[in-house]
């Protein structure tokens, strides 16, 4: 079974978050091929990130600026595979998702892992514009990000009384991000444990003649 970690990038009270995560989480547990975990970054009062040298202690070890970011790290480690589900703030993700993201710094325990997305929106861009720059910022975090994704427009009346979608394309499009979850999530758990190369921040230095 993969570690699938699904992560819910709104924190707000009455968010509506809470409509799509119960759909997602029962078609992900009913999936077969993960064990599902939800990280409510409600419960990781995260600072936002201010990190420096100093902060991280033992590169090998990072202690970090709070035992939180610590435990942050330690927790994304242990995921073969990660189902973000985001709002669309601004265009753009919520400040949270993108600090909890952030966060994830000098472990890198994003890397080489598969990424999907959920976006949803109370308009019927339905978070558009949130996945796009979503799968911008999980390339700088060497995750590998999907190409399908799920779009939810109009949220609040997206979800029937039974918690289902109410457009049958969510479910073929879930249904689609999972099959390409579990197979990613398979492939790169088998490569990372062949060998990985170098982080690729730190790869340019290494190759960098001596002088
Ligand atoms: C700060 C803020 C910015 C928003 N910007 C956008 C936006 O750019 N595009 C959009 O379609 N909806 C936008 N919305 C509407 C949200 O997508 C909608 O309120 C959604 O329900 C938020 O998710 P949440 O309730 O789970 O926090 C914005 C909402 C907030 C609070």
């Amino acid at each position: 079974m993969l570690k699938l970690q699904v992560i819910l990038g709104s924190t707000r009270q009455g968010r509506a978050a809470d409509r799509v995560l119960p759909w997602v989480l029962r078609r992900a547990q009913a999936h077969g091929d993960f064990a599902a975990e939800v990280l409510d970054l409600r419960d990781w009062p995260l600072p936002f990130f201010a990190e420096t040298r100093q902060t991280l202690g033992d590169p090998s070890d990072p202690s970090y600026s709070e035992p939180v970011v610590k435990r942050w790290n330690r927790k994304i480690g242990e995921g073969d595979a990660y189902l973000m589900i985001t709002p669309e703030y601004n265009h753009s993700v919520p400040a949270v998702l993108k600090n909890a993201i952030d966060s994830v710094f000098a472990s890198y325990a994003f890397r080489n892992k598969p990424a999907g997305f959920v976006g949803y929106s109370g308009g019927i861009v339905a978070g558009a514009r949130a996945v796009e720059h979503l799968a911008h910022i999980a390339i700088e975090t060497e995750l590998v990000p999907m190409r399908n994704s799920v779009l939810i427009g109009q949220v609040g009346q997206a979800f029937d009384e039974a918690g289902d979608p109410t457009n049958p394309m969510s479910e073929r499009a879930l249904g689609i991000l999972l099959d390409d979850l579990a197979w990613w999530g398979r492939v790169l758990h088998r490569a990372r444990a062949e060998g990985q190369l170098p982080p690729a921040a730190r790869r340019p230095v290494a190759a960098a003649p001596r002088t």
